[in-house]
């Protein structure tokens, strides 16, 4: 059986994150999506939101799949998170050259930290390339309408929590 893990902020979840769920779901037996505490940023959306709204989403969008992915918060690193679990992967999106560089780093920082776990990229589809979470964010912040680059659930806590300080 394999696992693996997707980890990321997901402040908040978009389309391109779905996407890369849903074909990473069907890559692996078991998909977690780790959502990162991370105690230098303020969230827009708190650790529970984030994973009530991902949760939500999933079930929304990719029921046939659900079962197999679960959500989960993590501290510390990524690594030590996916060791846990018992994951042999870790999956991130590209959605353009620009995240190569970052993301290249990343994968062999992580391979030197546990090289039984390799990094899979999986390139993003090509109608949510352009999104990014930080924009979703200071367009909802500023009254925009993000309603066809988030999931519903997303838009619905969005609105709600649209009062509040943006992080980017
Ligand atoms: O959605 P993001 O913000 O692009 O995700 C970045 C994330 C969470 C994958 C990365 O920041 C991370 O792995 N953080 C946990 C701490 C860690 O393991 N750092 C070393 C990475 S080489």
């Amino acid at each position: 059986m394999t696992t693996a893990l997707y980890p990321g902020s997901f402040d908040p979840i978009t389309f391109g994150h779905i996407d890369v769920i849903g074909r990473a779901a069907t890559l692996f037996d078991k998909l977690v999506v780790g959502v990162l505490i991370n105690p230098r940023k303020s969230p827009m959306l708190d650790l529970e939101q984030r994973i009530e709204v991902i949760r939500e989403a999933i079930g929304d969008e990719l029921p046939d799949i659900a079962a197999r992915i679960d959500v989960s918060g993590f501290d510390g690193l990524t690594v030590d998170f996916a060791t846990r679990i018992g994951a042999d992967f870790i999956v991130r999106g590209l959605r353009a050259v620009s995240d190569f560089e970052s993301e290249l780093q990343m994968a062999h920082t992580n391979r030197k930290l546990a090289p039984a776990i390799d990094t899979i990229f999986l390139m993003t589809a090509l109608e949510h390339a352009y999104l990014s979470s930080s924009l979703v964010k200071e367009i909802a912040l500023f009254g925009g309408d993000v309603s066809r680059m988030v999931p519903d659930a997303v838009t619905r806590r969005l609105g709600e929590a649209s009062g509040r300080t943006i992080d980017r």
